[in-house]
């Protein structure tokens, strides 16, 4: 027995409440439901009151009021709870109903969730949904992947519920990505580039701040007039209003500066990070950032270490000091030149979540689409920015692009940017300030622009002790030397 409910929503904490509104609000009628039923009664009696909801309260009573083929969305904590909803909902459904994951999942999950639920006669779709409580409620980037058979069945409610871009306003940031762990694989990766761009953002803030001197409400307008060019982006926006916000536990001063300096993380930055060590792509924006979220949570190893360790002295230094302080130029370029390293190590970091991308994609047969992956993350979501158009541009003109470094477009924004972001990298470390990021990113630059890399080196190291053998440059064959003899 089937109700009238055109969807069905299970989960009612931030993102479930918020989606289910946003869907009744685009004319739909909402079935919900949530383990502790409280908050089916909570959501029915206040924010859904008076809307074209049904809430239930057994999972039995959930399934029946939604009509066939249901669509039965997950919202609740990745991890076992989706595998013990699954297996509740399985014996309930009938053929061709559509069990949706809505939460971050581990990829590998959905991959193995596709297969047991295909093999129950139903359909699954594992989809990234991103933007938080505020992109859940008025329009989220969604990224669904899994049952091909779903997508002809969603696609018209999910475009409506996602955020919307173009110059019209009507270009949905929800494309079918591919088949079973895809789009909770691009999800990952969003959450990745999200890493590094926080990071980045960070590393300019410090030397602003620390070599620069700027207080807070000149970073603001900074910031907002970074807004208005290349960089513009919702991180960038948010960074900028976070510096205009005053104490609000009645201390003086504003209240960035009272946040203890530990940074925490749910995981997928992580899971990225270990997925590139598997595929053995370097994304090494999302793993430095990574780490310096976990040298930032040893708070008090570096209070300790901050008593005894010394950066450079700027009596032995001063030539030095001297030289770098002359690099940055006045404060006006200094800036500029801070503006030019975030960009260039912001291309960097992209370049390198696409090739991941495409090393995922090549190795699970998912033949994704570069192209519409920008545009998923155009608008509704953490990474959404102007300069996402170009990365779309770019994937449009050319679908096979090995790497966006090598599209005319960013090696011109690079080749611009890279004197002042060498200069930067170069300040920085010479007057002791670490920029992980703003690094990492000029080293995989100049590595992946180098035709030879010392790994002749390497290989001759393994051979030598291994007996690993190495090939040559200048004829085929693989090659094994008695290292000692040849000594
Ligand atoms: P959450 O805190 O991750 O999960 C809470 C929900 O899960 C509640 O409805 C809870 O039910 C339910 N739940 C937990 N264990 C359960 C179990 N064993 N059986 C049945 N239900 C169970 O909620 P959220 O922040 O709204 O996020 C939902 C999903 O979206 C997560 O995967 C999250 O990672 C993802 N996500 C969140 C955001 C965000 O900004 N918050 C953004 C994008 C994606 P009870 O009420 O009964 O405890
Ligand atoms: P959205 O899809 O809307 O971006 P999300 O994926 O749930 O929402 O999380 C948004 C970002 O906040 C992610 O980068 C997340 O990092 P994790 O992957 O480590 O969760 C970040 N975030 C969430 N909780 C955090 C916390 N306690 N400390 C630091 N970052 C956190």
């Amino acid at each position: 027995m089937s109700g009238d409910c055109d969807f069905g929503l299970i989960g009612l904490a931030v993102m479930g409440e918020n989606l289910a509104l946003n869907v009744e609000s685009r004319g739909y009628k909402v079935a919900v439901f949530n383990r502790t039923t409280e908050k089916v009664d909570n959501l029915i009696n206040g924010r859904a009151k008076g809307k074209n909801f049904v809430g239930t309260h057994s999972i039995e009573e959930f399934v029946k009021s939604v009509k066939r083929p249901r669509k039965l969305m997950l919202l609740v904590q990745a991890g076992p709870a989706v595998d013990a909803i699954i297996d509740q909902l399985i014996p309930l459904c009938e053929p061709g109903d559509i069990i949706i994951d809505g939460g971050n999942t581990h990829y590998a999950d959905t991959e193995r969730r596709t297969k047991k639920v295909e093999d129950a006669g139903l359909l699954f779709c594992g989809c990234g949904v991103s933007g938080g409580e505020e992109g859940a409620l008025l329009g989220p980037s969604m990224m669904p992947g899994g049952s091909a058979g779903a997508w002809p069945e969603v696609k018209e409610m999910f475009q409506a519920i996602s955020a919307k871009v173009g110059p019209n306003n009507d270009i949905p940031c929800c494309e079918w990505v591919g088949p079973r762990g895809a789009g909770h694989y691009v999800k990952m990766v969003h959450n990745g580039i999200e890493y590094g761009d926080m990071q980045l953002i960070c590393e300019a803030y410090q030397l602003l701040r620390e070599v620069g001197g700027l207080s807070n409400d000149e970073l603001y307008d900074v910031f907002d007039k970074w807004n208005d060019g290349d960089l513009a982006s919702y991180l960038i926006e948010i960074s900028r209003d976070i510096f205009s916000v005053k104490d609000d536990q009645g201390g003086d001063g504003y209240l960035v500066d009272k946040i203890l300096d530990v940074a925490g993380a749910k995981g997928t930055g992580k899971w990225m990070s270990q997925l590139a060590l598997d595929l053995g792509v370097p994304s090494t924006l999302v793993t430095t950032a990574v780490f310096a979220r976990g040298l930032s949570a040893q708070k008090e190893a570096r209070v300790r270490a901050s008593e005894k360790l010394n950066g450079p002295s700027e009596a032995s230094n001063a030539e030095m000091r001297a030289a770098a302080m002359k690099m940055v130029g006045d404060r006006e370029a200094f800036v500029e030149a801070v503006r030019q390293a975030l960009y260039a190590s912001k291309i960097v970091s992209y370049a390198q979540g696409f090739v991941q991308l495409q090393a995922a994609s090549a190795e699970h047969k998912w033949d994704l689409n570069y192209g519409d992956c920008a545009l998923l993350w155009r608008g509704g979501c953490i990474i959404r920015a102007v300069f996402l158009d170009r990365i779309k541009e770019a994937f449009d003109e050319d679908p096979n692009l090995e790497n966006l470094l090598l599209h005319p477009f960013f090696e011109n924004a690079v080749e611009n940017a890279q004197e002042k972001w060498r200069a930067v990298v170069a300040a920085a470390s010479i007057l002791g300030i670490p920029v992980p990021a703003f690094s990492t990113a000029l080293c995989y630059y100049d590595g992946y622009r180098m035709a030879r890399l010392p790994a002749n080196m390497l290989q001759a190291q393994r051979d030598y002790f291994g007996a690993h053998t190495y090939k040559r440059t200048d004829m085929d064959g693989t090659f094994h030397s008695e290292w000692i003899q040849l000594r």
